[in-house]
């Protein structure tokens, strides 16, 4: 199936410099950029976003991290690409993502309360269609 996937750098990636490596690596894996936009987030959208993690202990600091810089919201679509861009990107937590992915190779736990872990892939298609029409109303 050809899907569509909610890619987000986050403000540790974008602070970075990392927003082209991981674009970089999108499109060497062969995957197709639908849209690519530098945004600052708002709380209205990462309400939306992480009603998910809402109660959790990390929410706080992550909406906090994720308010406090420019993050790329790229929209990547091709066959399979939502498990693709998972298995890109690596574990949640960098320090044991395999060397390889774009966690693991380029992060590591700073020893915050939020994991700062570079990027952000939708992990189903129903998530997939849920983010997209958060971030990119009109697409
Ligand atoms: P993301 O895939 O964007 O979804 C939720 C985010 O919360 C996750 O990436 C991490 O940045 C962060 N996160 C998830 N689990 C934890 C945790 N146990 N402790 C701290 N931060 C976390």
């Amino acid at each position: 199936d050809v899907q569509r996937s909610l890619v987000l750098v986050k403000p540790d990636g974008v602070r970075r410099g990392l927003s082209g490596e991981v674009l970089r690596r999108i499109e060497t894996k062969g995957y197709t950029l639908a849209a690519v936009e530098l945004r600052t987030a708002t709380a209205e959208i990462l309400a939306d976003h992480y009603a998910e993690h809402e109660g959790k202990p990390f929410y706080g600091p992550l909406v906090e991290f994720m308010l406090s810089g420019p993050v790329l919201a790229v929209v990547i679509e091709g066959e399979r690409c939502i498990e693709g861009f998972r298995a890109l990107a690596g574990a949640t937590d960098p320090t044991v993502a395999l060397p390889g992915t774009i966690r693991g190779d380029l992060g590591r736990d700073w020893g915050l309360a939020v994991q700062q872990n570079i990027v952000h892939g939708s992990d189903s298609p129903e998530s997939a269609a849920r983010e997209i029409g958060i971030w990119f109303p009109n697409l």
